[in-house]
Parts: C-alpha cells; structure tokens; sequence
C-alpha cells in the first residue's frame, strides 16, 4: 500500500494551515521537542545557553520550517514517486549536519512526536488519526533518507 492521494491531501491541508502562523508553530515545536527530551537543549546552538525558547530567532524557526516544509514535500514525492528523492547537494548537507551533531534514531523519533502535537495543535479539531499518520508517514520516509545519508557520510 502507498502513500495515498488522500494522505498528500491531509498533510498539503494542514501544511497550508501551518504556514499562517510559523513564529508561533516553530516555538511550540521547540516546547514538544523539550517537553519530550529536555537533554536535547545542549544540541541547539540557540538554545544551549539559555533556559528560554528564543520567540523570534531566525535559526529556531529555519529549522522548524525545514522539518515542516520537507515532510510536507516527502509527501507529495511518496505520492508521485512512490519514495522520497532529495536532491544530491540537499541530501548531502542534511547527511553532515545531523552527523556532525551527533544525531542519534530515538531523536528523530523525538522531533517526530513533537511534529505531530505541532500539527494537532495547529489543526485543532480538524485534526485526526488519518491526518496524523500521514504525517507520520511522510516523516518516517524523510528521516530514513537523512540517517542513510548520515551512514554514508559516516
Ligand atoms: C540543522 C533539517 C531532523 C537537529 C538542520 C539544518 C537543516 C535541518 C536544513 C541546517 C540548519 C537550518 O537550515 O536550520 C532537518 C530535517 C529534519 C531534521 C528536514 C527531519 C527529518 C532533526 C532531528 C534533530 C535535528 C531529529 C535532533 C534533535 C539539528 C541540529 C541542527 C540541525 C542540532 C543544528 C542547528 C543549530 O544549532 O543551528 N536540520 N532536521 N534535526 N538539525 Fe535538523
């Protein structure tokens, strides 16, 4: 079973409802990230000497826009294609900069779960287990792409 049209759907709906309001999304992305593994604070180079989540910091939100905006197009790709094809230079700097961070599996399960309270927060009651799982989906394909990337690099 593939990804399905009505799974793209789901996520491009709430993508779309995301992007209105990204100062906000991106910060509680940050709060589910460091509710769920507090210990990940020292990984962020804005957030390491702090004991507050920056509101308004261009890294912060840069990097919740990327995990949002490219599993939204991890999306699109699994409906299209059937998998997730990045781009050789994109892949190649995804690969080294969670290696030289030291990224290790049970964190993208973090960021995963922290992404999906992100999208259910957003979507309110609009949100489902449907719409959830195909976030999950979408995400699952993404990561793998980036930890294979990270091996080769290795
Ligand atoms: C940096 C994307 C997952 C931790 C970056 C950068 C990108 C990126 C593009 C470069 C800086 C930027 O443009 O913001 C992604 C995507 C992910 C993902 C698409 C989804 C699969 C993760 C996970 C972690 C993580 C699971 C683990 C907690 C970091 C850290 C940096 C970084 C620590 C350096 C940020 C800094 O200190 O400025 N990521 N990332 N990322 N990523 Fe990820």
């Amino acid at each position: 079973m593939g990804f399905s049209e009505r799974q793209e759907t789901l996520v491009k709906e709430s993508w779309a409802v995301m992007k209105e309001d990204i100062p906000n999304l991106s910060v509680y992305l940050y709060e589910m990230i460091l509710e769920i593994a507090p210990e990940v604070r020292g990984l962020f180079s804005f957030l390491k000497d702090t004991n507050e989540l920056p509101k308004n910091n261009p890294k912060l939100k840069s990097h919740a826009v990327k995990v949002f905006k490219m599993v939204c197009e991890a999306a699109i790709q699994l409906r299209e294609k059937g998998e997730v094809v990045i781009t050789g230079s994109t892949l190649k700097y995804l690969g080294s900069v969670h290696l030289q961070k030291g990224i290790v599996d049970p964190q993208f399960e973090v960021v995963k779960e922290a992404l999906i309270r992100t999208v259910e927060k957003a979507m309110g009651e609009k949100c489902s287990e449907e719409m959830k799982d195909a976030w999950r989906e979408a995400y699952d394909h993404l990561a793998a792409a980036v930890k294979n990337e990270m091996k080769q690099e290795a």
